[in-house]
C-alpha cells in the first residue's frame, strides 16, 4: 500500500529513543504559523472543487483522504499516525472507545458459522459481546486458560476457528500470556491474532511478538487525564488494515476530533507519566507484597508476582494498575470497609489518569475454563502521580480496618 503523502509516522530523523518521538509524532508537516501543536479541526462535510475531485477522494477510502467527518479529519489522522508508530504498525483506526475497538476488530474477522478463542480472564465486556451479540451473530466463543501452553491451545482449535484473542496480563487476575509462542500457533492454522495491548502500552511492542491486531483502550494512559473515552486499532498489514477499515466504516464508528486532540496532548507526557507511575506502583506493589495480611500482589512488574519472568523477557516496562489478593482468612467486608477509608484511592472504574484507584473485584470476576486464581478476596489498586509515601501511609491506616474470620 503506497504511503499516504500526510503520513506522520516517518521521524525525519532516525534512531530517536520512544521519549523523543512521543514529543515529535502527530506534530510534523502540521505546524500551523508557528503553533507547536497542530489545530483541532472538527467537521462533517468536506468541501471538493469539482465532481470528478469528490469521485477521485472516494477511491481512496481506506487511505487518509479527507471526504465526510465520519471518514476523520486531520486531527484523528494525526493521531492514528502517531499511534501506529508507536506500536510498531503502520496504520490505525480511531473509534469511541476501548470497548469499541475491541468489538469493531472481532466483528471484522468474525461471522457465521466461525469460531474464536478468548481468554477466560478476558476485560468483563468483551466477554459480554462474545456471549450476546457475537453469538447472536452465529459465532461461537471458547474460554480458554489464559495461561495455557501452546500444545492444548493446538487442541481447542478447530477448522472453523478464525480469531485468537489476546489480553496480558489479564483484567483483574493479571495471568501473563506467552504471547509469540500462543500466535505461533493460531497462525500455523490460519487464525488472526487479536489483543487488548491496553495494560502494555509503549512497554509491549506487539507485531513484534506475532499480533496482528492490536487494540488499545487510550481512555486509560493515552488520554492520562480520566476525562476521555477513546479506542485505537493498529495494524501492520495491509490485508489487516483494509478489514479494520472497512469494519469501522460500516459500522459508522467515530470519535470526537476534540477527545482526538485530547489523547494527543496526552500522548507529550505519556512517557513521563508511565515511568513515574511504574516507580510508584512498584514502591507501593513492594510494601504490599512485605504485610501480612497480604496473600499475593498481582503485578507482573513485581520479581516473584505471577507472570514475571514472561514480562521480563517481552516488556520493557509496566503500567501502574495490579492486583491485590488478601489471605484466604481475611473477611471480605473488612476488605470493603479498607477500601472505603481510603483517603487518596477512589472507588471507581476505569484506570490509567493521574490518580490513584481502588475496587474490590472479588465477586466481579465470571470464568467458565477455571475457577479464578484467587486465594483470598480481592482488590485491584491503580497508582496515579501523588508522593508514592502518601499513598502508603493512606493503605497502612486503612489496613487497620482488615480483620480475620
Ligand atoms: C483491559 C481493558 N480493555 C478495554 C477497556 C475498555 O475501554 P473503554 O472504557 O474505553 O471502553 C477497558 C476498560 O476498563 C479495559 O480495562
Amino acid at each position: 500500500m503506497a504511503r499516504d503523502p500526510r503520513d506522520q509516522t516517518q521521524s525525519p530523523i532516525p534512531g530517536l529513543s520512544l521519549e523523543t518521538r512521543l514529543t515529535q509524532l502527530g506534530r510534523a508537516g502540521v505546524r500551523i504559523r508557528g503553533f507547536v501543536n497542530p489545530p483541532l479541526v472538527r467537521g462533517s462535510t468536506v468541501l471538493h472543487n469539482s465532481c470528478a475531485e469528490r469521485r477521485e477522494a472516494g477511491r481512496h477510502r481506506l487511505e487518509q483522504e479527507l471526504i465526510y467527518g465520519l471518514l476523520g479529519t486531520p486531527t484523528h489522522f494525526a493521531l492514528e499516525n502517531a499511534l501506529a508508530a508507536i506500536e510498531g504498525g503502520t496504520r490505525c483506526q480511531i473509534v469511541s472507545s476501548g470497548l469499541a475497538a475491541i468489538t469493531t476488530s472481532l466483528l471484522a474477522y468474525l461471522g457465521t458459522g466461525d469460531h474464536c478463542l478468548v481468554p477466560d480472564s478476558v476485560y468483563g465486556p468483551t466477554r459480554h459481546f462474545c456471549d450476546t451479540l457475537l453469538r447472536q451473530a452465529g459465532v461461537e466463543t471458547t474460554y480458554y486458560v489464559p495461561t495455557i501452553d501452546p500444545d492444548s491451545l493446538a487442541a481447542l482449535f478447530r477448522p472453523n476457528t478464525k480469531v485468537l484473542f489476546l489480553e496480558s496480563p489479564g483484567s483483574h487476575t493479571f495471568e501473563m500470556q506467552d504471547v509469540p509462542a500462543l500466535a505461533r500457533v493460531a497462525h500455523a492454522r490460519g487464525a488472526a491474532v487479536l489483543m487488548d495491548n491496553t495494560w502494555g502500552i509503549l512497554f509491549f511492542q506487539p507485531f513484534a511478538h506475532g499480533v496482528d491486531v492490536s487494540i488499545q483502550a487510550l481512555t486509560k494512559y493515552v488520554g492520562g487525564h480520566s476525562d476521555i473515552i477513546l479506542g485505537g486499532i493498529i495494524t501492520a498489514r495491509d490485508s489487516d488494515w483494509e478489514k479494520i477499515r472497512n469494519a469501522s466504516m460500516t459500522l459508522g464508528q467515530y470519535a470526537s476530533p476534540d477527545d482526538c486532540w485530547l489523547a494527543l496532548r496526552g500522548l507529550r507526557t505519556l512517557a513521563a507519566r508511565l515511568k513515574q507511575q511504574m516507580e510508584s506502583g512498584l514502591k507501593v506493589a513492594r510494601w504490599l507484597a512485605t504485610r501480612a495480611e497480604v496473600y499475593q500482589v498481582l503485578y507482573p512488574a513485581l520479581p516473584g508476582a505471577p507472570g514475571h519472568a514472561i514480562w521480563r523477557r517481552d516488556y520493557s516496562g509496566a503500567c501502574s494498575l495490579f492486583g491485590v489478593v488478601f489471605q484466604p482468612d481475611i473477611a471480605e467486608d473488612s476488605m470493603i470497609e479498607m477500601i472505603d477509608s481510603l483517603e487518596l484511592f477512589g472507588i471507581g472504574a476505569s484506570w490509567g489518569g493521574f490518580e490513584s484507584l481502588a475496587l474490590p473485584t472479588t465477586g466481579t470476576i465470571r470464568r467458565t475454563a477455571a475457577p479464578p486464581p484467587l486465594a483470598g478476596p480481592a482488590a485491584r489498586f491503580h497508582i496515579g502521580l501523588e508522593d508514592p509515601n502518601d499513598l502508603i501511609a493512606d493503605l497502612e491506616r486503612a489496613f487497620k480496618h482488615l480483620r480475620r474470620v
